[in-house]
């Protein structure tokens, strides 16, 4: 079993279609092994998304992360980093498959509904980032 980090972003949060994601993330059949609600603040959306400082897009990203709280989820399934990318769609949504969640459910490139980490290495971080309890609780 692979576990990846999901995030619900404020645009899906702001339209309600927060129980829909989530019905697609069940009927996927990823089990949601952790989740929570967070407002992040600039400060914590700058470290998150560290890697995209710098880009033209970072501060239109970072507003708009803060602009709701968002959902976090640890999913965890086989092979759920790429399963999670596939049910999320093209980062752009115009350019999303049919029947992913942001075909049906974004807006923009940035405004894009849902998060997913692109790698093994990048999904330990990203699940560190937001549950470092699971961490504290692997060490009891
Ligand atoms: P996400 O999967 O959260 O990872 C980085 C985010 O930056 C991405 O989704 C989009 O919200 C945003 N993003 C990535 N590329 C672009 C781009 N070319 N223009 C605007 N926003 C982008």
């Amino acid at each position: 079993m692979e576990q990846t980090l999901a995030i619900i972003k404020p645009d899906a949060v702001k339209k309600k279609v927060v129980g829909q994601i989530i019905d697609r993330i069940l009927q996927a059949g990823f089990t949601i092994r952790a989740a929570k609600t967070v407002r992040l603040t600039v400060r914590q959306a700058e470290g998150f998304y560290v890697v995209h400082c710098g880009k033209p897009f970072f501060d239109n990203l970072i507003s708009f992360m803060t602009e709701t709280p968002i959902w976090v989820m640890i999913l965890e399934k086989t092979d759920a980093i790429e399963e999670w990318r596939q049910l999320m769609g093209t980062t752009d949504p115009n350019e999303a498959e049919p029947g992913t969640l942001r075909r049906d459910f974004a807006e923009t490139i940035t405004r894009n509904a849902v998060h997913g980490s692109d790698a093994p290495e990048t999904a330990k971080r990203e699940i560190l980032f937001f549950f470092s309890e699971f961490e504290r609780i692997a060490h009891l």
